[in-house]
């Protein structure tokens, strides 16, 4: 596997149209940085902006809805975020599993609606607290992945994110990490065969510049989603500094 590092701001609620000096900032970094690839998930609000301003960093989207179109007051579709400038869409994190009870199946749908308009895919998977602590976070992962899986690897990323250590500055052990994208990797060749060795392990969760080399040099990690850092060039840039500096 050679491909580049992925190395994702995924801003939450987060961002005014202040904050796109940010944005420039770290798109300024990316360009400088061409070994890594660099992309920023905005609100949906920012999406058209940062398209037209930034060209070395990848925009995306946090959402879609897994229909093209209809009767669904307040969602967005796959090919409307296209049209308004989003490359990508992450599926699946754990905040919408929690806040808006998506399941497996909505997630995998979701995922497909975004391949079929030839958009990327960052499909998020993570155990919580008291699954790691009983000593199942690697079979709960993996079943929880095998069920949100598309049905094609098409430009397909996974994003491993422990619920604990989102915003909370906890991270796991890098031999946690290892082990975990060690079986997600087999959950991805099982489904897609060689395609599935291609398929970038992101993982997530409290990455910030001091810590980002120790976990982007783990074994099948192929970058970072990032959420809080990514917020300001001097939280973000470090991070892909990071990735570049890897071997
Ligand atoms: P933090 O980097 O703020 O822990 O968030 C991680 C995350 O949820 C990215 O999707």
């Amino acid at each position: 596997m050679s491909q580049r590092y992925y190395i994702v701001g995924n801003w939450k609620m987060n961002g005014m149209r202040a904050a796109l000096s940010e944005a420039r900032a770290i798109d300024r970094a990316a360009q400088r940085l061409p070994k890594v690839e660099v992309a920023i998930a905005p609100p949906v609000t920012l999406i058209a902006a940062m398209r037209e301003g930034l060209t070395g960093t990848g925009v995306g989207a946090q959402n879609c809805h897994h229909a093209e179109k209809g009767a669904h007051t307040g969602d967005l579709s796959a090919p409307m975020l296209r049209e308004a400038g989003a490359d990508f869409v992450i599926v699946g994190h754990s905040e919408r599993r929690a806040d808006h009870h998506e399941t497996n199946e909505q997630v995998k749908a979701k995922a497909e609606a975004a391949q079929a308009v030839d958009m990327g895919v960052i499909l998020c998977v993570g155990e919580s607290e008291a699954e790691r602590d009983s000593g199942e976070a690697e079979e709960v992962v993996a079943r929880q992945l095998a069920a949100s899986l598309p049905d094609t690897a098409q430009r397909l990323s996974v994003a491993y994110e422990p619920i604990w250590a989102i915003g909370t500055g906890r991270v796991p052990q890098v031999s946690d990490v290892a082990a975990m994208h060690k079986r997600l990797r087999t959950v991805l060749t099982d489904k897609y065969g060689d395609e599935g060795a291609d398929v970038r392990i992101l993982y997530g969760g409290s990455v910030k510049g001091e810590n980002a080399e120790e976990l982007l040099a783990v074994a099948e990690v192929g970058g970072a989603l990032v959420g809080g850092a990514s917020l300001t060039a001097d939280g973000f840039v470090p991070i892909i500094a990071a990735a570049a500096e890897q071997d």
